[in-house]
């Protein structure tokens, strides 16, 4: 079996769906379900032998070391973390104690179960990073490779870098089989409302303003989020430990660009009942502090080495995203119910 840590999340959930839908081997999740884990994305899975949950923290030392002794896994896929840049800004504490000493905790028990393992060699920690971690591009610069220097600019991405580099340092100084993947922006089914692409489709149809952050030019890489899951699964099954992995779309847009797409789309599939486009709810509003200006990701080496390339364009990636929102106004509402409203309360003011 493996061990998904975060699997309730928004990525963890759509890798824990496609395994177990192209696989029977079980799936154990620890997620601490914090405001952005939830249950109801893994609901169809409730009845199902393959699949177990466990409500815990990733640094609960002692609940990790109890459920690697009882369960046994092959391989760890740590998903979990704190995730939100603009959350990072209000707040760094939390994505110091999950980010960094959550993941120095996981580490060690990992390294404790496999130590003790006969055939070492085939354990797998694979360890979800971002391409945040090498800070901001200026426009006409070379993609980032796994080459790039490190320069995290936010509290969130400083605080993945401090991950990547305990993974490195496990591997190098104990021989711990680790992979690291670094993937650029996700969007897809049960992606937070807090997150530029679903914010903007739920705030949409609700008549609300679709903020952009500044001039709105700045520039993300999109994928879409079950490319990432065939990416890890690819790593997973062929990537060498000690490796990291870029994992991206080649497909570099300005946040104006993907509001205006979101409209389009919306304006055919569940038109405005005035007749205009949604995109008369665009709303500039005050930047991001230290806000990235461009990421792009280098997908060479995951391409040439395993083989793996995205299946979705980001015409076809959107236009499902979109249809799963309008099909899902229920998951949205009970995300978008309690501490969701405090959020954008608090960011939006
Ligand atoms: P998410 O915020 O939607 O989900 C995170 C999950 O981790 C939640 O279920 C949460 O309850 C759980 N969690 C938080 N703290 C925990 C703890 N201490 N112990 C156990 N579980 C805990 O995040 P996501 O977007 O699904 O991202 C998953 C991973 O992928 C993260 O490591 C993130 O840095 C990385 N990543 C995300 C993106 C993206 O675009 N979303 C891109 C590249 C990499
Ligand atoms: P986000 O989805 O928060 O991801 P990240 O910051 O990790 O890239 O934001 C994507 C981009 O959209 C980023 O440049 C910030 C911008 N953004 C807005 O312009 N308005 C918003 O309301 C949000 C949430 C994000």
């Amino acid at each position: 079996m493996i061990l998904v840590t975060g699997g309730a999340g928004f990525i963890g959930s759509n890798f824990i769906l496609d395994w177990l839908a192209q696989s029977d081997e079980p799936v154990l999740n620890l997620d601490a379900l914090t405001y952005a884990g939830n249950s109801e994305n893994l609901a169809s899975l409730t009845t199902d032998a393959r699949y177990t949950f466990v409500h815990g923290s990733i640094g609960d030392g002692a609940l990790v070391t109890n459920l690697m002794t009882r369960y046994q896994p092959r391989a760890i896929v740590n998903f979990a973390a704190e995730s939100h840049v603009d959350r990072s800004i209000h707040g760094p504490e939390d994505f110091i104690q999950t980010n960094i000493v959550g993941a120095f905790r996981l580490l060690e028990a990992a390294r404790a179960h496999w130590g003790g393992l006969r055939d070492r060699q085939e354990f797998r920690f694979l360890h979800i990073s971002t391409d945040e971690v090498f800070g901001t591009l200026q426009a006409g610069d070379p993609a980032f490779d796994e080459q790039n220097q490190y320069q995290p600019n936010s509290p969130y991405s400083a605080s993945k870098a401090a991950a990547d580099h305990l993974m490195r340092a496990y591997h190098h100084t104990y021989g711990l089989p680790v992979l690291t993947t670094n993937c650029s922006n996700n969007y897809g089914p049960f992606h937070f409302p807090e997150k530029l692409i679903p914010l903007v489709i739920h705030n949409a149809i609700s008549g609300r303003p679709l903020p952009l952050y500044g001039d709105g030019r700045q520039i993300r890489d999109w994928l879409y989020v079950k490319d990432h899951c065939s990416a890890i699964r690819r790593v997973l099954d062929a990537g060498l430990p000690g490796q990291t992995y870029n994992i991206g779309g080649w497909n570099e847009r300005t946040n104006l660009e993907v509001v205006m797409m979101l409209c389009d789309v919306l304006d055919e599939l569940k038109p405005r009942a005035d007749g205009s486009s949604y995109q008369e709810q665009i709303t500039f509003v005050t930047d991001r502090p230290g806000h990235d200006r461009r990421y792009a990701i280098n997908a060479g080496k995951i391409e040439a080495e395993l083989g793996w390339r995205p299946a979705e364009t980001f015409e076809t990636g959107i236009r499902k995203t979109v249809r799963w929102y309008l099909d899902h106004p229920d998951w949205v509402r009970n995300v978008t119910l309690g501490s969701y409203r405090n959020w954008i309360a608090k960011q939006y003011a």
